[in-house]
């Protein structure tokens, strides 16, 4: 079997151009505001992109590059502006942040009507009591990837591996909303391979350059690859792509899956940050 490729970035460029047309259609623009701290390479790639799209779509959008070794109450007096500010209706801080940086504190900073990634206790919380208001965006992205697919999740084995707070706690809520077996895998997992291979859905976060091998993947599974690894100078996802491909029943490349689509959901957010104010 080969399976269907999922295209993320053609699924990705119809939501754009959907926000594009509300972004047009609004009495004002869509504020977005990114702050970046320090020179992360990865990090910088990420910014641009996200930056670069919101101005694409006629976004207002802010950038504030800050200096690595910016103290904590800097920090925290920059979102208290944004916070503050009409223009922004929605902000990011990128991370990770450097260490003298409790990353917690800004976050819990944020308004949460204002917090474009979903990240703050509240709007988490509200996740977890399905009453879904700002939703973290490459979750929202790996959802709309598998719904993608047109399979329905209802009762099938869906298995997370990664549980970060960005990535993989939140694509196991969404997916048990949607009436999915979950389970989490993580680092200190036993035998990986036991879980995966019973997965319908399988969603790889960890972070790991080709950690999920053709034998560990159930043949016609959905496999949504969140991971962007650089190897000998070339992106990988955390699936070895090449070979899982003539097992999987959909999955998505790295680049071209899930990437675009996070910055789609992201800019959808800021839309929807927007209308949260009104
Ligand atoms: N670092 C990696 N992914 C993300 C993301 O979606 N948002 C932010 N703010 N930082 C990230």
């Amino acid at each position: 079997m080969t399976s269907k490729i999922i295209d993320g970035k053609k699924i990705a460029e119809s939501i754009l151009e959907k926000s594009k047309q509300k972004a047009k259609k609004a009495d004002e623009k869509p504020g977005l505001a990114i702050v970046l701290v320090g020179n992360n390479p990865a990090s910088e790639i990420y910014v641009g992109l996200k930056e670069k799209k919101a101005n694409e779509l006629g976004f207002h959008c802010e950038r504030f590059n800050l200096a690595e070794d910016i103290k904590q109450d800097e920090l925290l007096n920059i979102v208290d502006d944004l916070n503050q500010n009409e223009k922004i209706h929605a902000m990011i801080v990128q991370l990770p942040l450097p260490k003298q940086i409790d990353e917690q504190l800004i976050i819990g900073a944020i308004l949460p009507h204002k917090d474009a990634d979903g990240f703050t206790s509240v709007n988490l919380g509200n996740l977890v009591n399905d009453n879904n208001k700002l939703l973290p965006a490459t979750a929202r992205a790996c959802m709309e990837l598998i719904k993608s697919t047109g399979v329905e999740i209802k009762g099938k084995n869906a298995v997370v591996v990664g549980r970060s707070n960005i990535v993989g706690k939140p694509t196991a809520l969404l997916l048990l909303q949607e009436n999915a077996t979950v389970t989490i895998c993580h680092s200190k997992t036993k035998n990986l391979a036991e879980h995966t291979k019973n997965a319908d859905i399988l969603v790889v976060a960890c972070g790991k350059a080709k950690l999920i091998t053709k034998d560990m993947v159930k043949p016609g599974a959905i496999v949504i690859d969140v991971g962007i690894n650089r190897v000998m100078g070339k992106i990988v996802g955390d699936v070895d792509f090449d070979n899982v491909k003539e097992v999987a029943g959909h999955i998505t490349p790295v680049p071209g899956g899930v990437g675009p689509m996070t910055i789609a959901m992201l800019l959808d957010n800021t839309l929807q940050a927007m209308e949260l104010r009104r």
